[in-house]
This record gives structure tokens, C-alpha cells and sequence, in this order.
């Protein structure tokens, strides 16, 4: 970089208040000093100057207005009322879809994965109860399933951040891209946004290093766009994004019902729900407001309006989102692409945020010192027109590995696991002593290449001439 350059990026800096980001360039040597410009240079100030002028004015967030709030209409599940025929219809349509190559599975692993605390990206986690095959596996497994059954190509986007990257793509090429072929498989690194403390200013990690961290899975829609990922989608005549993220190993990563009933309401975002398990379920509440579908978080919506029930004695607000959506190429490039009105606002999280201090000392706040920002993907639901939500079984779509333990961790996601095996071996006669939770007393395991749901678990168990012995370590794969 010249020094002309430097210089107007740093008086760019300087002028928007932020010039002691160059607190130490006299000392820094000529690498650092470059690592240090571009970052500097990832910064979009005006939109800084903008969140730090709120923080100054407000304090905190805002916080959704819940006046006039609804629930949110959704299509039921069959098991609950739902019309089988309309979804038997929905699943043709999604098969259509799937067969003419219109589809791609996009994952968003970017996450810094703080709370369950493992060396590596979580999608290296290992996840299954036997093989201990990681979450990509997983995934990768059940992409070529789909791939498979359908006779078609299933692209695969994966974001990933800065920290992650590397390390991301090592994993999948180290094991030879679990079977998937590489040119199917796309990688792009999302935005980063800079941590400030409290008065707005940028805060340092280290004298050459800005804190940054990934600006949400929100940031996707814009990572998609500028990354590329949305032009290759175009060209390879792929129009609708399977969006699931990267800790959850029951997710059905190419779901027909579902891609069915979006495309035939001529969505452009829908979204899977599951009933709350519990009134303070902490889950992301999908409502309507002014005609619009919008998803109020636990923390926002205040006790008494989640625990609220109607007439029948069901809870009002029901409808937990679990992060699976759809989402329409066209709408991915509006709304990713800047387009004016459908900007995602950032959230903004109190953390304890190392920083230099003025002497160049590192500072490890025993409490929140500073603030990150976050962008939120299911903010883009009131810009989608026909916004579509569907009822899914939890115990078929949703375990995240949220916790090293306790709920949402590694062992809940295996039982989760296990049961689910568990119920498809059941339904076809296979005898297998299980606890009142549906919890088997042994360890064992399906591939999705074996079969990926009950009904293919049915099929394949039907055409095995000689029926496995499902025991301690049973494997049943491809
Ligand atoms: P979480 O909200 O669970 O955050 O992400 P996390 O960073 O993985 O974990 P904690 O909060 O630090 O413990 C939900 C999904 O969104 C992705 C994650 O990778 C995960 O798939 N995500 C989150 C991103 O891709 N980018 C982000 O900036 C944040």
C-alpha cells in the first residue's frame, strides 16, 4: 500500500473520531503496519458512526415495538391437523425443484462457537453416536443422499469467518470432502465488524489488530453477494438457498416439503417452526406486525405475552423459530445487495472484550467493557414477500450443539440422535430395548447414505435380503 494511501486512511480515520486506532504506528514495523491498514480498510465508518451515535443517544437496543403484535399463521404438520395431501403436493413441487438443479444447501459456520468452547470450527465437532463423524460429515452425508435419490447436483455453500476459514477448508480437504465432490462445495468468509467500547471508539486487541468479530449469521445475505456465491448460484440456474446453520445434526439439509411449500406460495424467505416445548422456551417467537412476519426473541417479549394462552388453553404464541429456512436467490441479491429500505439492523451484545490500554498493556475486563454487533437473518423476513412458515417435528429437525454440556450439547444431540434411529428401526419391527424417552440402552448408528429418514429407512430395511442384527456399535451405511 502507498504511503498516500495510508495516510488518507488514516485521516478518514481521524476524521470520523476514530483516529487512535493509529495510537501505535510509530512503533509498528512495515508488516504490522500493512496488516493494520487493511483492516482498517474493511471498516465502513458511516455505518459505524451511525450505531455509535444510537449507543451514545439510547444506550442499549431499542428493542422491537410489541403493540399490535400477532402470532404468526403456519402451516401444521400433518401429525397435527395438517392436510397429508397438501403436503404430499408440497413434497412434488420440492422434488421438481431438487431434480431440475434450482436447489443449493448453504450452511452458515462463520460463528464463534464461545459457549461450547472447542478447539476448531464446530463443524469439525464430532456428532454421532458410534463412527463420531463430525457435523460436516453429517451434512455432507446428507446432501449426497439427496443428490442421489434425485439424480441431481447439489451445490453447497458454506460461510465461514475470518477465524475459521482456513481451518474450515483444511478439515473438508483433509477428508477427501466426505464424499461429495469438491466442485460442489463453496467456501466464503463473511464480514467483520469492530468492537467499540461503551463511548463508541474502536477498541484494539493488540497494537496492530483491531478487535473484530463476525458480523452475525445475518451477515450472510451481504456475504453471499459480495463474495460472489450469488452470481455462481445464477449461472449454475440455481434460484433457492436450503439455509441451515452449522450446529444442528437433525436438520434435513434439503428438505422437499419444505422447498414445496415455499415455492408454491411464491416465497422469498420461509422458515420452519416448532411448537414451544414450554412457555419460556428460549426461542425466537414468530409473529405478525403490521402485516408483516417478524421474529421477536425471548429476550424481547416480555413473560406474561410468552406464556399467554387462547381459548383451547394453547399457548398464543407458539411458534419457536429453529433457524431452517428457504430462501430465494432474487431476494438473497435485494436485500444482500444494499437495496434501500431492507437494511438488517445490527444488535448489539455486551461482552467482555480484551483491548489495549493507552500504555500498550493488555486489559482482560472482569466484566462487560465493550459492545459487538450482530446482524440477525431472520430480520429479513418482514422484506420477503409471501413469507411462508411450517410446522416441522423437532424430534426430526432440531438438536443444536449450543453447550459443552447440559441442554443443547453434545450428548443431548447424540440421544436426540439415537432416539431418532431408534424410532425408524422400531416402526419396521427391529427389536430394541428403549427407555420411556425412546432413548435406546445402546449405542448404534445410521448413516443418512443408508437411509435419511423413516420412510427410506422403511424402504432400504425392506430390500435388505438379510436383515443386520441391531446391536452395541451396529453401523448401517450407503
Ligand atoms: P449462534 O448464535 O449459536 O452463535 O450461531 P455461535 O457463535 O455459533 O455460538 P456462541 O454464541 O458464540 O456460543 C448460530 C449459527 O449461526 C452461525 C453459527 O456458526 C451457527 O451456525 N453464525 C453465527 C455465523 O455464521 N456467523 C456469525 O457471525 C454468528
Amino acid at each position: 500500500m502507498s504511503s498516500q494511501n495510508a495516510e488518507s486512511i488514516r485521516a478518514r480515520f481521524e476524521a470520523a473520531g476514530q483516529g487512535h486506532v493509529f495510537r501505535f504506528w510509530d512503533e509498528l514495523p512495515e508488516a504490522s503496519r500493512s496488516s493494520l491498514l487493511a483492516q482498517a480498510e474493511e471498516i465502513d465508518l458511516n455505518e459505524l458512526g451511525n450505531l455509535a451515535a444510537k449507543l451514545a443517544a439510547g444506550g442499549s437496543d431499542d428493542g422491537p415495538a410489541l403493540e399490535g403484535l400477532e402470532p404468526a399463521p403456519y402451516i401444521p404438520h400433518p401429525r397435527h391437523g395438517g392436510d397429508a395431501e397438501e403436503w404430499a403436493e408440497a413434497r412434488r413441487l420440492g422434488e421438481e425443484a431438487i431434480r431440475a438443479g434450482r436447489v443449493a444447501a448453504f450452511t452458515v459456520a462463520g460463528g464463534q462457537g464461545t459457549r461450547l468452547g472447542y478447539d476448531g470450527p464446530k463443524g469439525t465437532l464430532p456428532v454421532t453416536p458410534v463412527k463420531k463423524k463430525t457435523l460436516f460429515h453429517v451434512f455432507a452425508e446428507k446432501i449426497q443422499a439427496a443428490e442421489r435419490r434425485y439424480a441431481a447436483r447439489i451445490p453447497w455453500f458454506i460461510m465461514t469467518s475470518h477465524a475459521n476459514h482456513a481451518a474450515t477448508v483444511a478439515a473438508f480437504e483433509d477428508a477427501g470432502f466426505y464424499g461429495l465432490s469438491a466442485d460442489r462445495v463453496s467456501f466464503f468468509t463473511q464480514g467483520r465488524m469492530p468492537a467499540v467500547g461503551r463511548d463508541g471508539k474502536i477498541l484494539l486487541e493488540a497494537k496492530d489488530t483491531i478487535a473484530m468479530s463476525p458480523d452475525g449469521h445475518g451477515g450472510s445475505l451481504r456475504a453471499l453477494v459480495r463474495s460472489g456465491a450469488v452470481d455462481k448460484m445464477r449461472e449454475a440456474g440455481v434460484d433457492t438457498l436450503s439455509y441451515f446453520q452449522v450446529d444442528n445434526p437433525l436438520v434435513r439439509c434439503v428438505d422437499p416439503v419444505f422447498i414445496g411449500f415455499h415455492l408454491r406460495a411464491g416465497s422469498e424467505m420461509s422458515s420452519k417452526m416448532i411448537p414451544k416445548a414450554y412457555p419460556d422456551e428460549k426461542v425466537g417467537h414468530f409473529c405478525r406486525k403490521d402485516g408483516k412476519t417478524v421474529v421477536i426473541e425471548y429476550s424481547d417479549m416480555p413473560a406474561d405475552m410468552q406464556r399467554e394462552r387462547d381459548a383451547d388453553g394453547q399457548l398464543r404464541f407458539v411458534a419457536g423459530s429453529i433457524a431452517i429456512h428457504v430462501l430465494d436467490v432474487g431476494f438473497v441479491a435485494r436485500v444482500g445487495g444494499g437495496e434501500a429500505g431492507s437494511e438488517l439492523p445490527f444488535h448489539r451484545a455486551e461482552k467482555k472484550i480484551p483491548f489495549v490500554g493507552t500504555d500498550g498493556e493488555v486489559i482482560k475486563p472482569e466484566a462487560p467493557n465493550g459492545i459487538k454487533f450482530e446482524m440477525f437473518v431472520f430480520d429479513a423476513l418482514p422484506f420477503a414477500k409471501n413469507a411462508v412458515i411450517i410446522e416441522t417435528l423437532r424430534e426430526d429437525d432440531f438438536s443444536p450443539v449450543k453447550n459443552a454440556e447440559g441442554k443443547d450439547s453434545p450428548q443431548t444431540a447424540v440421544e436426540d440422535q439415537l432416539r431418532q434411529f431408534s424410532r425408524w428401526a422400531l416402526a419396521v419391527g427391529v427389536e430394541l430395548p428403549v427407555d420411556d424417552t425412546g432413548l435406546p440402552s445402546f449405542a448404534f448408528e445410521v448413516s443418512p447414505l443408508f437411509a435419511d429418514s423413516g420412510e427410506a429407512f422403511a424402504e432400504r430395511w425392506a430390500a435388505l435380503a438379510e436383515k443386520p442384527v441391531v446391536k452395541e456399535g451396529t453401523v448401517l451405511e450407503v
